[in-house]
């Protein structure tokens, strides 16, 4: 896999700083002297408009250890596997500040157990609007999964998933939330 080393423009290894455009600049200076940054990145725009680039330095066992992990996963570049990691943190947080986010309710049920479908249908009845769509499909003799697809705040749709999840009979489940596509930016052609 080639990818680019990150370090390959710093002229010097400085853990603890942050490099923009290879000049190492401390956090607490960009915190004093805003500025700074927004004259970087404007330097930048110029160049390659809407994007950033940052150097980022860390140790080389971690970054050996990151590689790894991304070459796992099937990343081809560094810049994307980084994208991801901040994205799931931006999504934790809006997630737990409760603003709309978007949800698939994955559900692996024994239909054999009395009364347990109308229950799970009534809850999603219930859930009302929040429900987008539900895809039923018989696995086997006994078994049904069940994809719900939800929209509504985080804490909604872990109640109204926990709801399902915990009833007997239900032996399996799995809530994904996702950014509701406000503030999603299509950066699939950037490297
Ligand atoms: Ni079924």
């Amino acid at each position: 896999m080639a990818m680019r080393r990150a370090g390959e423009t710093e002229r010097q290894a400085e853990p603890n700083l942050l490099h923009i455009n290879g000049e190492p600049v401390s956090s607490r200076s960009l915190r004093k002297q805003s500025g700074i940054r927004s004259e970087l990145q404007s330097k930048w725009r110029i160049a390659m408009p809407g994007l950033s680039r940052i150097g980022v330095s860390l140790e080389e066992a971690l970054l050996q250890q990151f590689d790894r992990l991304i070459a796992e996963r099937g990343y081809q570049t560094r810049s994307e596997a980084f994208r991801d990691l901040i994205r799931e943190k931006l999504l934790s947080k809006i997630v737990k500040s409760n603003k709309p986010v978007v949800g698939t309710l994955t559900i692996v049920y024994d239909h054999h157990i009395p009364s347990l479908s109308e229950k799970l249908t009534e809850i999603q009845h219930n859930a009302g609007l929040m429900i987008l769509a539900a895809t039923h499909i018989h696995l086997d003799h006994n078994h049904c999964l069940e994809v719900i697809i939800m929209k509504g705040r985080g804490k909604d749709l872990q109640a109204v998933a926990d709801g399902m999840i915990a009833m007997r009979g239900v032996e399996l489940g799995k809530l994904v939330l996702a950014n509701s596509g406000d503030n999603l930016k299509h950066t699939s052609h950037l490297n």
